[in-house]
């Protein structure tokens, strides 16, 4: 499916439809008219078949209690092995309403007040609030931003779990806001640092199938064939992937029997909630045949990327686009063209379009925006038409 045929088929106007991304434009940014560019959600209905099993529990009409159908741990485990050579057992399998909110039970799980948690920034802001919140000590390590492709400093890395004691790391796999999709030595090394320090991995995978071709996402419990899977925790969704965020339904791996008993015993005390029967319904059918809806969505996304670095690289090439090899969320750097203290007046103001600021991701992210790819072509052009006829006024 081509990105026309793609937007076609499934584009559908979002506003007047409670949609936090366009109708919440007012309460958010101050301002009900912006291009809504932010937060990571898309303008694109679900496939098809998602769209079929969600009308046939509704046709039903009935929506008591509900338990997990092993139907739903076949899809789930067969796309985890065959999209991303990850072989889960059911076993292994928790479920949660949305994958910040296991973020905050594996902080209260596994760590104490005032216990370190190190996060790589910049980062998706709910990580340090999910550390902040829970009165924990949060420890930065900033990713070492190389002319917009970042890398990792592990040096800083291992001495700020050092210097810190950190008991629990969280990472981002693929990386929100700086589009990388980590390579297997990159993950082995940081896990290993880990590894040796006994620090607890979380591992936020949710981005696991946004990936542009050429880059290859690998869940952090297979590195070095699973070395490090008995100290390690994955939260991954159909989300982001399919766009179901509203549907409060994620999923968290946990191997080591250990591990996963302390967890139940945590989670017991602050969840008596069964799985939603309209989420799991949508992700096991998202999961048996959303293949060629996500090879179209991930074609829109890396028109929609190119679209952007073609035009800026031409008519303003001091805009650092940081290259996106996973997610669909790029991260522009504007200080070269622009105050950073007046990121805001220019992007929002003048150029009218809601992003997700830098600082929101990091200390030292003031004069970066986040600008979301999963949407029409038409938004992203407008957006980056603004932006141009900005600068040059
Ligand atoms: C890295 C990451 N984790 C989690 C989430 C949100 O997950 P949920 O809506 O399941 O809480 C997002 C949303 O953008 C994200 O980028």
């Amino acid at each position: 499916m081509n990105v026309a045929e793609f937007c076609e088929r499934y584009a559908v106007e979002r506003k007047g439809t409670n949609s936090l991304k366009w109708d919440a434009l007012d309460v958010r940014f101050g301002d009900p008219d912006l291009v809504a560019a932010w937060v990571a959600d898309m303008e694109f209905k679900a496939p098809e078949a998602v769209l079929d099993a969600l009308h046939q529990r509704i046709a039903h009409g009935v929506f008591g209690y509900s338990f997990v159908p092993e139907s739903f741990y076949g899809a789930f485990i067969d796309w985890e092995k065959s999209r991303h050579g990850y072989e889960v057992k059911k076993e292994w399998m928790r479920f949660s309403t949305g994958v910040v909110t296991a973020l905050y039970w594996f902080v209260n799980a596994f760590t104490k007040p005032d216990d370190a948690v190190l996060i790589l920034t910049p980062v998706y802001y709910p990580f340090h609030n999910a550390v902040k919140d829970t009165g924990r000590k949060l420890v930065t390590c900033e990713l070492v931003n190389e002319n917009g492709t970042y890398q990792i400093d592990f040096d800083g890395f291992e001495k700020s779990i050092v210097d810190n004691d950190v008991k629990l790391f969280i990472h981002c796999s693929p990386h929100n806001p700086v589009g990388r999709v980590w390579t297997e030595e990159e993950l082995k090394k940081i896990l290993s640092i880990c590894n040796k320090h006994n620090v607890l991995v979380v591992s936020d995978e949710i981005h696991q199938d946004l990936v542009m071709e050429g880059h290859n996402h690998i869940p952090s419990a297979i590195v070095n064939n699973g070395e490090f899977a008995d100290r390690l925790i994955t939260v991954t969704a159909p989300s982001k992937t399919f766009n179901l965020a509203g549907l409060l339904t994620s999923f968290i791996i946990i191997e080591n029997e250990q591990l996963r008993s302390e967890f139940d015993a945590y989670v017991k005390t602050v969840n008596q909630t069964e799985v939603n029967i309209l989420g799991l319904a949508a992700a096991e059918a998202a999961y048996r045949h959303g293949q060629e809806w996500l090879d179209g969505l991930n074609a829109v996304i890396r028109h929609n990327y190119e679209h952007v670095k073609q035009h800026l690289n031409e008519k303003a090439p001091g805009i650092i686009i940081s290259p996106l090899e996973g997610t669909y969320l790029i991260w522009l750097d504007l200080r070269n063209v622009i105050d950073r203290e007046k990121t805001k007046e220019f992007i929002q103001d003048r150029c009218r379009i809601a992003v997700d600021f830098g600082e929101w991701f990091s200390a030292e992210g003031k004069g970066f925006i986040r600008l979301n790819m999963a949407t029409e072509p038409r938004f992203v052009e407008l957006a980056v038409e603004n932006i141009l006829a900005n600068l040059e006024k």
